[in-house]
């Protein structure tokens, strides 16, 4: 499916988000290993999250759903049942990375794989400690899919990830909800910490002590009932193209506020943003609100460090809000975006120039100059659902029309975005 975006000059209206992606991973496979009934409010409508779901039935979880509202018959840490076929994970990095440190202390043997795209992301950074706690796991070339996982007595360990990634260290809590003994992920920077929440919520016995967070093994998870608040990392499209508008206002309600993500508005707002954080609310540990948003001068700036690993998926759209700052945008030490669904340096590179729009890259991120135009252009989504819903954006302030090729990608996060982004033009 191909999308036609017309330029549009102003934005107006609200907007009520779905449920934050990392969130519902994380609920929909943890409620298959709680005892007991949870019910999920609110759960991701993107396929990804759905892939997890497939794969927790796959495994001999009883799911229903109703909507957003899903029901998940938890079977207890031991309950699920070995799956004859391949599980599939999809275009979901999260479902393989995380669900393989449950497959890791599971008595039976495993094989997971996804589409192309999740072909191409390497896997070694959680076969290496899942290898340490004892599990076996194949993968072609030693990093790739299909990987086979048997599982089986995991030893707890402390482990330092490489890399900065929640995946990685959810991975490894995961298979230490398994484990003989305490597991320690040590983090080279702080990650978004929805799995330690969501384990609390669930009853595990976890302790977070700044970059350090241990759980002890052997624990038994209990079934709750959660709301999933709206996903920040979506709300990212509506705040870059109500900023970039002429005119724009826009209220986005119930969006996930968690201090582990909400870099995002730290640095819209303070180069610029015109954005109120209203309303504030908490529930199951999660912190939620509403979001009012209206265009503005946006100077720009600089993303490395710490800021690059706490605004990976924003890139993509921050890019496009940078080629029309006053300022530009630099980013750098985000050489992780290379690994992502696409190349993003590349695939955000192709489309910028496609659009009339001057970047340089470099191995770890990018240079977007400032005051730049964009022209009407056929982009593509490279099968990416960020990509796609940030040239979406770049179509609204572009100078003629702009055709998206594969459009439909955004489904993967965000099945709703375009007709939202429709309602909201005025
Ligand atoms: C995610 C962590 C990040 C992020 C991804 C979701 C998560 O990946 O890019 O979209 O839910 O834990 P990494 O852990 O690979 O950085």
């Amino acid at each position: 499916m191909d999308v036609r975006i017309s330029p549009s000059s102003a934005l107006t209206g609200a907007v009520r988000l779905p449920g934050d992606k990392s969130i519902s991973h994380r609920y929909g496979m943890l409620s298959a290993i709680a005892e007991g009934v949870t019910k999920l409010h609110n759960y991701s409508t993107g396929a990804d999250c759905h892939s997890t779901l497939a794969c927790m039935s796959s495994l001999g979880i009883v799911i229903e759903k109703d909507g957003t509202e899903i029901t998940v018959h938890g079977k207890g840490l031991h309950g699920l049942k070995e799956y004859a076929g391949t599980l599939d994970a999809g275009n979901s990095g999260s479902t393989i990375r995380m669900l393989s440190g449950i497959l890791a202390g599971q008595h039976f043997t495993s094989r997971i794989e996804g589409d192309e795209s999740l072909a191409r992301r390497p896997m070694a950074r959680i076969m290496k400690p899942l290898a340490e706690m004892g599990a076996v796991i194949e993968a072609r070339d030693g990093s790739y899919t299909p990987l086979v996982i048997k599982g089986g007595k995991l030893k707890g360990i402390t482990y330092t990830p490489p890399v900065a990634s929640a995946q990685v260290k959810s991975c490894v809590l995961f298979a230490g909800i398994y484990a003989d003994g305490v597991t320690t992920v040590n983090e080279p920077i702080k990650t978004r910490d929805h799995s330690e929440i969501a384990l609390e919520s669930f009853g595990a016995e976890i302790q977070v002590m700044g970059k350090q967070v241990s759980i002890t093994g052997g624990r038994p998870l209990i079934g709750c009932e959660l709301s999933v608040p709206g996903d920040l990392s979506s709300a990212a499209f509506f705040l870059v193209a109500a900023t970039m508008a002429k005119k724009a206002r826009v209220l986005i309600s119930g969006v996930g506020l968690n201090p582990s993500r909400s870099a995002l508005l730290d640095f819209l707002a303070s180069n610029g943003a015109k954005i109120k954080i209203q309303d504030i609310r908490s529930g199951s540990g999660e912190i939620s609100g509403d979001l009012l948003v209206e265009n503005a001068d946006f100077q720009g700036g600089v993303i490395d460090r710490a800021m690059a690993a706490a605004l990976i998926d924003e890139l993509p759209v921050l890019a496009v809000l940078g080629a029309a700052s006053a300022n530009g945008l630099t980013v750098r030490d985000a050489s992780e975006l290379r690994v992502k669904e696409t190349d993003r340096i590349a695939t955000v590179a192709e489309n910028m120039r496609r659009m009339g729009i001057e970047i340089s890259t470099f191995e770890d991120g990018f240079h977007v100059p400032g005051k730049q135009k964009f022209k009407g252009a056929e982009v593509e989504s490279f099968g990416d659902h960020r990509i796609a819903m940030a040239f979406a954006v770049a179509g609204l302030a572009a100078g003629g029309e702009t055709l998206v090729k594969e459009a439909e990608a955004a489904s993967v996060s965000f099945p709703e975005f375009y007709d939202m982004l429709n309602n909201l033009r005025s």
